[in-house]
C-alpha cells in the first residue's frame, strides 16, 4: 500500500515535471516562429544585415554617388529626379532592378558590384518615401 502510494506520487510529480518542460518547449517554439516571423519581415523590408554604420555609408553613397547624376537634392540633373513624387507610384522591383543593373544604352550604370539587393532595395524604398539627409 505505502509502496503503491509511493511509485503513484512519483509517477505524478513526473508528470507535472514533464507536462511542464513540454509546455517550456512550446513556449520556446512558439518564440521561434515569431523570431522568424519578424526576419522574414525584416527580409521582406530590405533591412536584414544593414546595420547602423552600413546605413550611414549606404545615405552618403546615394547622397554623394547617385547625386552626381541624380542632383545632390535627388531632384534630378543628368538623371531623373529621385524624388517620393516621382517614383511612389513605380513598382519597387523594377528600380531595384534598375539600381542594381542600369539601364543599358543610357548613362545609368550597374551598381551590383557595390550593392547587394538588400542594399538596393533598401535604397528603393527609401527614395520612395523621402530619402534620409546625410
Ligand atoms: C552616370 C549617371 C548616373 C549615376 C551615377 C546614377 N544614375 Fe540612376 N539614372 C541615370 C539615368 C540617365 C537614368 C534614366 C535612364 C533612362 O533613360 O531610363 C537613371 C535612372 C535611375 C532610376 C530609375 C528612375 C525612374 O524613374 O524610373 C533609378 C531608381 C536610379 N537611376 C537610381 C540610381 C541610384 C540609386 C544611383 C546610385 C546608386 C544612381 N541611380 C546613379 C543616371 C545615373
Amino acid at each position: 500500500m505505502w509502496r503503491a502510494q509511493g511509485a503513484g506520487t512519483v509517477r505524478v510529480m513526473k508528470n507535472s515535471w514533464m507536462r511542464e518542460a513540454e509546455r517550456r518547449a512550446l513556449g520556446r517554439s512558439v518564440l521561434l516562429a515569431l523570431l522568424a516571423l519578424g526576419l522574414a519581415a525584416g527580409e521582406a523590408r530590405g533591412d536584414v544585415g544593414i546595420d547602423a554604420r552600413r546605413a550611414e555609408e549606404l545615405v552618403r553613397l546615394v547622397r554623394q554617388d547617385c547625386g552626381s547624376c541624380h542632383g545632390m537634392t535627388l531632384k534630378g540633373g543628368l538623371g531623373p529626379p529621385l524624388t517620393p513624387e516621382a517614383l511612389r507610384d513605380k513598382p519597387a522591383s523594377s528600380l531595384v532592378a534598375t539600381v542594381l543593373m542600369g539601364r543599358p544604352g543610357t548613362p545609368m550604370p550597374p551598381w551590383q558590384r557595390f550593392l547587394t539587393p538588400a542594399e538596393a532595395e533598401w535604397i528603393v524604398e527609401r527614395l520612395q518615401v523621402g530619402f534620409p539627409p546625410q
